[in-house]
């Protein structure tokens, strides 16, 4: 048996399954990640259900118009880097790119859309103690599908070298694996899509559950997404301008 890769772009970003050997950093091209899995347990209740992440693929998003219209719009905008932006001026930018929304979604690419994330290394060893500790995912809608990860940032050890040596790699030189992932997709009952940023942030606000506020969640997974790549590539404004609306900025 061969190890594995868990591609991670939400809890296991900041909650690593255990049991890997090390991570990796970079994105998945032709996906949107945004909080539109209602999620009864864990950051909610069955009353008062909270939000989690899930991802839409670019196909989604260009065959269903009902999510053209409350798209934010932050992949539209390039792929520049922004440092000091601040929430406001960046949605002020917004306004005058959603004047031709759906036509600048029929052209999208895949490359236009890239969720940044993590992959992790499980050695052969464990991955069955991996995989059933994971599926326990699929409970809340989640199934598993496989997916193209581009590897940004790696460790420099021996072990990963050794690992890294056996994938392919890009035209330009990066690492790429193609391994498995956890979607509620948007066919899933727990997915709420497509949901007002403000919408998602009140939920967000006022749910909880056994594992902690639902805020907390959101916050963690912003800071860490953000902290992924060290020149600021993993910067996303979905996440930051949603907890700046759940902290009443
Ligand atoms: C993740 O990639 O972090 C993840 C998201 C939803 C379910 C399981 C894992």
């Amino acid at each position: 048996m061969v190890g594995m890769w868990i591609i991670g772009y939400g809890l296991l970003i900041f909650k690593p399954p255990p049991h890997t050997a090390f991570r990796v950093s970079g994105y998945l091209k032709g996906f949107l990640r945004r909080f539109w899995q209602s999620l009864l347990d864990h950051r909610g209740t069955p009353e008062a259900p909270g939000r989690v992440v899930t991802l839409l693929t670019l196909q989604d998003l260009q065959s269903h118009s009902r999510f053209h219209g409350d798209l934010h719009m932050y992949e539209l905008r390039g792929h520049e880097t922004e440092t000091e932006e601040h929430v406001e001026d960046h949605l002020l930018k917004n306004d005058a790119c959603i004047t031709d929304t759906t036509r600048r979604i029929s052209q999208l690419a895949p490359d236009d859309l890239r969720v940044w994330g993590v992959a992790y290394y499980v050695p052969a060893e464990h991955v069955d103690e991996v995989k059933a500790y994971l599926d326990v995912r699929e409970q809340d809608g989640y199934s598993t599908h496989t997916v193209p990860f581009h590897v940004l940032n790696y460790p420099t050890t021996s072990e990963a070298a050794a690992v890294l040596d056996t994938i392919p790699r890009t035209e330009n030189g990066d690492y790429y694996i193609e391994s498995v992932i956890y979607i509620g997709t948007i066919e899933n009952e727990s997915f709420v899509g497509p949901e007002s940023i403000e919408h998602t942030a009140d939920t967000i606000r006022r749910s909880a559950g056994p594992s902690g506020p639902n805020s907390e969640y959101l916050r963690q997974l912003a800071i860490a997404v953000r902290t992924l790549d060290q020149s600021g590539r993993s910067r996303d404004y979905y996440l930051e301008d949603l907890m700046a609306l759940v902290d009443g900025k």
